[in-house]
C-alpha cells in the first residue's frame, strides 16, 4: 500500500503503475466495515484503486459538525494496510490540494436538490459535487465505488457525472450494518452509549414500514415511523419518505407507486446531538 499526500505524488504513482482499470473509492476516514466493503468491492474489479481519505469543509452546512467529524488518520491507515494491496493508494490531500483555488463550483440537481438532505442540509450537495468532481479529475478513475447508505449522494454523483460527461462509472454498493442492525457510520462513535444503545429502533421501524407498504397508506406508515422512533427519548425524526431511486420524488400516495421504479424509504434521525441517515428498500406485493 503506498501513501500520498499531494496531486503530484498521486499522479506520479498512477503514471508508473498504468493500471488497465483504476477503482476509486472517496471516503472522509474515521473508516469502519462500510468503508471496508467498498475496498472489498474495488479490489475484486480492478487491478489497482485509490481510497482517497479528506474531510471536506464545503460540505459540511453545520460548523458544529465540521469540528466533530471524526478524524483518525493513523488508526485509518492501520485499517487499510489490512484491505489493500502493494500497488493500491491512499490519497490524503490537505485543503490547499484539493483547492489551490476556493471551491465556487456550482451545481444544480434538479428535483434531487429539493427533497430530504438537500432541503435539511443546504448546500451539502454542491460541497459533494464540488469535492467529487474534483477528486475525480484527479484521480481519473475508471469506477468509483459509492454507498447506497447515502442513498441521494449516490443519484447526486449520477447526475454530476451525467452533467460533466465524465467517462467514470458510478457503482452502488449495499449498506453494511452492526449486528443490532444500526447501518455503520462514522458519526456513530459520536453517540453517547444511551443513545447508542437504543438507536436500532431506527432499522428495527424502517424494517416494519416496508411491511406495511401493503396493507397501510402512506400517510399511516408516515405517522407510524415517526411515533415509533420518538418514543425514545431524544429521538426526533427530522423526515421518513418514500421516493424513488432515480428523480427521488417522494410519493403521497400508493397509486403513485410505478412497478418498473424501486422505491426507498428514508429517513434522518436526530439522535442526541447526532444526526443519522438510514433507508430500506420498499416493494409492493
Ligand atoms: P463518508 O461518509 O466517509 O463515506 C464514504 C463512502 O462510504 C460513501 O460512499 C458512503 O456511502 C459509504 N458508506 C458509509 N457508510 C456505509 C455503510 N454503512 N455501508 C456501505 N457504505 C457506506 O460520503 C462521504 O464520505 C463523502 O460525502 C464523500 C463522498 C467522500 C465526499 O466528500
Amino acid at each position: 500500500m503506498i501513501v500520498v499526500n499531494s496531486v503530484s505524488g498521486l499522479r506520479g504513482k498512477l503514471d508508473t503503475l498504468k493500471p488497465s482499470l483504476l477503482g476509486f473509492v472517496p471516503t472522509m476516514g474515521a473508516l469502519h466495515e462500510g468503508h471496508i466493503s467498498l475496498a472489498a468491492r474495488a479490489k475484486k474489479d480492478c487491478p489497482v484503486m485509490v481510497v482517497s481519505i479528506y474531510v471536506n469543509p464545503t460540505q459540511f452546512n453545520d460548523k458544529e459538525d465540521l469540528k466533530n467529524y471524526p478524524r483518525t488518520i493513523q488508526s485509518d491507515i492501520r485499517l487499510l494496510k489490512k484491505h489493500l494491496r502493494k500497488n493500491d493508494i491512499v490519497f490524503i490531500p490537505d485543503d490547499r490540494e484539493i483547492y489551490p483555488e476556493p471551491g465556487t463550483r456550482k451545481f444544480s440537481f434538479g428535483s434531487l436538490d429539493r427533497v430530504m438532505e438537500a432541503l435539511h442540509r443546504p448546500g451539502h450537495f454542491n460541497g459533494v459535487a464540488q469535492v467529487v468532481s474534483r477528486l475525480f479529475e484527479i484521480v481519473k478513475p475508471d469506477i468509483a465505488y459509492f454507498g447506497l447508505k447515502d442513498f441521494q449522494q449516490v443519484a447526486v454523483i449520477k447526475s454530476l457525472v451525467r452533467q460533466l460527461s465524465m467517462k467514470v462509472r458510478i457503482e452502488a454498493c449495499p449498506i453494511i450494518r452492526e449486528s443490532d442492525g444500526l447501518a455503520m457510520s462514522s458519526r456513530n462513535r459520536l453517540l453517547e452509549p444511551d443513545i447508542r444503545r437504543r438507536a436500532p429502533v431506527i432499522r428495527r421501524t424502517l424494517i416494519k414500514a416496508a411491511e406495511m407498504i401493503n396493507t397501510k397508506d402512506i400517510g399511516g406508515i408516515r405517522d407510524y415511523v415517526k411515533k415509533t422512533i420518538e418514543l425514545e427519548k431524544d429521538f426526533e425524526v427530522e423526515y421518513f419518505e418514500i421516493a424513488d431511486d432515480e428523480k427521488l420524488i417522494p410519493v403521497s400516495d400508493r397509486s403513485e407507486m410505478k412497478r418498473d421504479k424501486r422505491y426507498y424509504g428514508c429517513i434522518a434521525v436526530r439522535a442526541g446531538r447526532i444526526r443519522l441517515i438510514d433507508n430500506i428498500e420498499i416493494t409492493l406485493a
